[in-house]
């Protein structure tokens, strides 16, 4: 059983600059037709109707007890209708959408991620094959764009995720070319009463459907972030605030449609134009998981961060000599078959050995056959390259791989040319490769996908000379001393950053 949060997702929004300003974008007319799509216990219908107590509002709530609720409030409101429905499924709500759409104004904070069962999980992949049917809030901004009707408005707090990742690529596509968006506001959801989800930021969108492409793709648009508090909201025109302006045929051209958002016209350019990406010139491959870490994983000391969880390793049984063994990808057979293996958590440059993983030839087998372990893009083990941290909570790191096992929270990166590995490993430490991927992917996130995606420039013999003797100077200190010289990396930082200009 599922509980009933998780289920219906029942954030309501109760901020009044929240509301206020969605309220305020809708530019509500008397004879206006709006829709709630997901009622909750009415905070947004309650906002209209002290704008204007006549509106016309269609409610719908897949909640019995929230419709009991909405009922009780609404109940001497004759233009408030109220119907217990599924909006992403409701047959009224499907003809209506496949006719041009009926209402005016839409305005909603739609169930985020809201979990749904694997029935209608396949039905919806159905009536919205383009779509990613595990996210539900894409599902209701595509079925409300659908009911509007032409030159309505809908604003829709949602997550930014939209914005940049790419399962959503067809949902901007769609926003994109059947709308035109008016204002995007972007802000940290520890605005919203009782949410903090680390994984990404809010977003209100407001759009206005338009038929005509043209007028799509023609329409410019402007993005605000940079809130440091939620009343800012309500005063847009505060000189703190950020402000971007944005072309949509622009959006559009960007590598799949995602919105681009940086200060540095540099950022856009290059992720736009550069003529290598990461991925052209490296492989980017996810690592390896036991399936099982608590038996095959070991550590070398309890006081590492979660190392009381596991058994510590026996110095002896480590293996050394693992780099020349040809059937190391079968296992080990002799009595030292501990291999270490590069971990997550964001160290800069080289990590010391730390974990060790069973690597004897039962648990090699054991990996290749558990439905849980994960022996994937095994040809990149015991390799010399890059460990890149799928999470970072600030800034991106990197730190070399030498020639070990990484595990599945790393992508490693393996350059083609192996003497660009240390030229490449400064590069993912420094200032200018975090603004390329935030901009590509503002979440805390960085898997292979996106991380192929940074652009890259390779420059010329001289440059690469210097920064690989001072990125190589900064392992070997690491590795004797545990740190190294800031002022080097602070010179490494300022010739990359003249190489892209960013
Ligand atoms: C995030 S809450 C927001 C409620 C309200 N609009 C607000 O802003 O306070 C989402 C609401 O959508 C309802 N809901 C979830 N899935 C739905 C669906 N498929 N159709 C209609 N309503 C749904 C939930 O029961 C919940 O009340």
């Amino acid at each position: 059983m599922i509980n009933e949060a998780r289920k219906y997702q029942a954030f309501y929004t109760k901020s009044t600059p929240i509301v206020d300003y969605m309220v305020s974008k809708l530019s509500l007319q008397a004879s206006d037709k709006i829709f709630e799509p997901c009622g909750g216990d009415g905070v947004f219908i309650e906002a209209i109707l002290r704008e204007n107590e006549f509106a016309h509002i269609n409610v719908c709530e897949l909640n019995p007890m929230s419709v009991g609720i909405l009922n009780d409030k609404f109940s001497d409101c004759p233009n408030v209708t109220i119907r217990e429905c599924d909006t992403l499924l409701d047959d009224e709500l499907k003809f209506n959408s496949c006719f041009g759409g009926t209402y005016d104004k839409i305005i909603a904070n739609p169930p985020y991620g809201a979990w749904q069962d694997y029935d209608k999980r396949a039905v919806l992949k159905k009536m919205y094959p383009e779509l990613y049917a595990k996210e539900s809030y894409g599902l209701f901004l595509y079925r409300c764009i659908e009911l509007l009707k032409e030159d309505g408005v809908l604003s829709f707090i949602i997550p930014d995720t939209f914005l940049n990742l790419h399962m959503h690529k067809a949902l901007r596509n769609h926003i994109l070319t059947t709308t035109q968006i008016v204002e995007l506001a972007l802000f940290s959801s520890s605005f919203f009463p009782g949410v903090n989800f680390g994984y990404a930021n809010l977003s209100i969108i407001t759009l206005r459907k338009k038929n005509v492409y043209k007028e799509c793709s023609q329409n410019t648009f402007s993005v605000i972030n940079g809130f440091s508090e939620v009343e800012q909201l309500n005063n847009i025109d505060d000189s703190n605030l950020k402000k971007y302006s944005f072309k949509q045929e622009d959006v559009l051209n960007n590598p799949d449609h995602a919105f681009l958002i940086s200060e540095n016209s540099n950022v856009l350019k290059l992720i736009n134009q550069s003529k290598f990406k990461v991925g052209d010139i490296a492989d980017c491959v996810t690592g390896f998981y036991s399936g099982n870490d608590k038996r095959f994983l070991q550590v070398i000391s309890p006081d590492l961060k979660n190392g009381k969880n596991y058994d510590l390793v026996n110095i002896e049984s480590i293996n050394s000599d693992y780099k020349n063994n040809p059937e190391i990808l079968n296992g080990i057979e002799n009595e030292q078959y501990f291999l270490p293996i590069v971990k997550g958590g964001n160290i800069k440059y080289i990590k010391s050995e730390n974990w060790f993983m069973d690597w004897s030839k039962k648990a090699v087998q054991y990996y290749k056959t558990d439905k849980k372990a994960r022996f994937q893009n095994p040809k990149y083990y015991f390799r010399f390259g890059i460990g890149v941290p799928m999470i970072s909570s600030s800034n991106i790191t990197a730190s070399l791989i030498e020639n070990k096992l990484f595990d599945q929270s790393i992508v490693g990166v393996f350059p083609q040319d192996e003497s660009l590995t240390y030229y490449l490993l400064a590069f993912f430490n420094s200032p200018t490769c975090n603004k390329l991927i935030r901009t590509i992917n503002p979440s805390a996130n960085n898997p292979a996908n996106y991380i192929k995606k940074i652009p890259i420039i390779i420059p010329e013999k001289s440059v690469l000379e210097l920064i690989t003797k001072k990125t190589k100077k900064i392992v070997d200190e690491m590795k004797t001393s545990g740190s190294y010289n800031a002022n080097e990396e602070l010179m490494v930082w300022e010739v990359i950053k003249q190489i892209y200009k960013v």
